[in-house]
């Protein structure tokens, strides 16, 4: 599968501020990457909450999720969470420890943000498709990550989560 991901990036930054606001830049990423990315399935932020350590849902694109907290350590989100390392799950069915939000899933890659030299935030992506993440959907992302880092806490305050 060929994405020409140097055009998406530019065109996902280009939605960050000022064109706007930082809420609805998220939501608009995360729609842009589900729409133009074939196998991008789902595609959601999930935010730091470290005194609680837990991460908490934000924006996202694709069926709703029951998984809206995530205790550090719990599925690949929690793994990466306390590992603060991307995580590649090429075959979702082979992975012990994992949270399972649609029964299409068939791989997953969690990409760690951080603002300051501080895990903030993840992205999140789930695929239909066997095996589809390559170095170049991990290159993307962790451009991305650093791109919408000094956003993050525009969109979510950990101080203010329940
Ligand atoms: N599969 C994730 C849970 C989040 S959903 O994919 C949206 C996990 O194992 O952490």
């Amino acid at each position: 599968m060929s994405v020409d991901f140097s055009t998406l990036e530019r065109r996902a930054v280009e939605l960050l501020p000022p064109a706007n606001d930082a809420g609805k830049a998220f939501h608009l990423i995360c729609t842009l990457l589900k729409d133009e990315v074939p196998h991008y399935d789902w595609v959601g932020f999930y935010f730091a909450v470290p005194e609680q350590r837990l991460l908490a849902l934000g924006p996202f694109a694709g069926a709703p999720t029951e998984h809206t907290r995530i205790p550090y350590g719990r599925g690949i989100c929690g793994q990466s969470a306390v590992s603060e390392q991307t995580f590649v799950v090429p075959d979702v069915n082979a992975a012990e420890n994992y949270l399972s939000c649609s029964a299409e899933t068939r791989a997953e890659i969690v990409v760690p943000v951080f603002h300051n030299g501080a895990f903030v935030a993840e992205i999140d992506i789930d695929s239909h498709s066997r095996d589809p993440f390559s170095s170049a959907d991990e290159e993307f992302l962790t451009r991305l990550a650093a791109a919408v880092a000094p956003f993050v806490r525009d969109v979510f305050d950990p101080q203010l989560s329940p």
